[in-house]
């Protein structure tokens, strides 16, 4: 039975009117056209459904929505775009770490979560972060490298007040 859920999603107020154990993935793409978060796995096994759940990488295929209401939610598209990407984004794009893309989204959210919390962090730690995040092309290099450059991006964001918006 569907009832109305009021969730945060990158800082705006929506309601939803939905099974409350509906995965939060379908309701962000299916109800708010949030495209981002992709499925491909179904089981919290692949990371490419990842969202920033109060801080924490979260894989919004396992997810019940019901869960998350009363929480912030951060997609891809909180972060920013193509006109304004967000520092971890511009440093996928400079580093070209998309084959396919479908991992992108997943290795974007996880690695800005880590980078929130730890903004230096070691290889060990980067490699820690991203290993249950796959990547069917092989990218892995380039993605590593993309993670080490957004390091040095958020660090100069940092220093320029007004530059990191999320
Ligand atoms: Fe959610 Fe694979 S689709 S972990």
């Amino acid at each position: 039975m569907n009832t109305t859920l009021t969730l945060t999603v990158n800082g705006q107020t929506r309601h939803v009117d939905v099974a409350p154990d509906t995965a939060l993935l379908y309701v962000l793409r299916n109800d708010l056209a949030l495209n981002g978060p992709k499925f491909g796995c179904g089981l919290g096994e692949c990371g490419a459904c990842t969202v920033i759940v109060d801080g924490v990488a979260t894989r919004s295929c396992v997810m019940p929505v019901s869960a998350a209401a009363g929480h912030a939610v951060t997609t891809l598209e909180g972060l920013g775009d193509a006109a304004q990407p967000h520092p971890v984004q511009q440093a996928f794009i400079d580093e070209q770490a998309a084959q396919c893309g479908y991992c992108i989204n997943g290795m974007v959210m996880t690695a800005k979560a880590l980078l929130d919390r730890n903004p230096n962090p070691t290889e060990a730690e980067i490699r820690q972060e991203l290993a249950y995040n796959l990547c069917r092309c092989g990218t892995h290099v380039e993605i590593l490298n993309a993670v080490r450059r957004a390091v040095v991006l958020l660090r100069d964001a940092r220093s320029t007040p007004g530059k990191v918006s999320s």
